[in-house]
């Protein structure tokens, strides 16, 4: 799970589907980072602790790190929030690039309209529900996907 900032978005990502394949019984290993380094070492915004607590899942001891291009070879599936997450974590991962691995997540919800998941590092906590709401359901698609062959 790819962000900006590994603080807000990505961490709930991460928290979420960990939290889901879990509870469906898949052996996943889901982890998030930031293509910036500019929250390296820091736990998760505040905010965004508050919205995955209320929901049941615990981010706390999530840290940032940024992306590296070896995440492209060690993880099976990356997903990013929005487009100028997928053109940083191109350029990030130069020739580990795998344009079959990178998708930005919400085209899980809705194929193919390439959507963004909105920062919320700017608004209130109304704005970090919204990205949890989302993200919950395009986690539900991916858990779906993969526990119903
Ligand atoms: P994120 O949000 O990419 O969802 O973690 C942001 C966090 C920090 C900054 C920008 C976006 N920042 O500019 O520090």
């Amino acid at each position: 799970m790819v962000c900006l900032g590994n603080i807000c978005r990505s961490p709930l990502a991460e928290g979420i589907l960990q939290a889901k394949a879990d509870a469906a019984g898949l052996n996943w290993e889901v982890d998030s980072a930031g293509t910036a380094g500019y929250h390296i070492d820091e736990a998760p915004h505040e905010l965004s602790q508050k919205v995955a607590k209320q929901n049941g899942v615990d981010i706390s001891f999530q840290r940032g790190r940024k992306l590296r291009k070896e995440d492209f070879i060690a993880f099976d599936k990356i997903y990013v929030m929005d487009s100028e997450n997928y053109n940083d974590a191109r350029r990030i991962a130069g020739d580990y690039w795998k344009e079959n691995k990178v998708d930005l997540i919400l085209n899980e919800t809705y194929p193919h309209e390439n959507r963004s998941v909105p920062d919320p590092w700017y608004g209130g906590f109304d704005g970090f529900i919204e990205v949890y709401e989302m993200l919950d359901k395009a986690c539900d698609k991916i858990i779906k996907r993969y526990t119903s062959r």
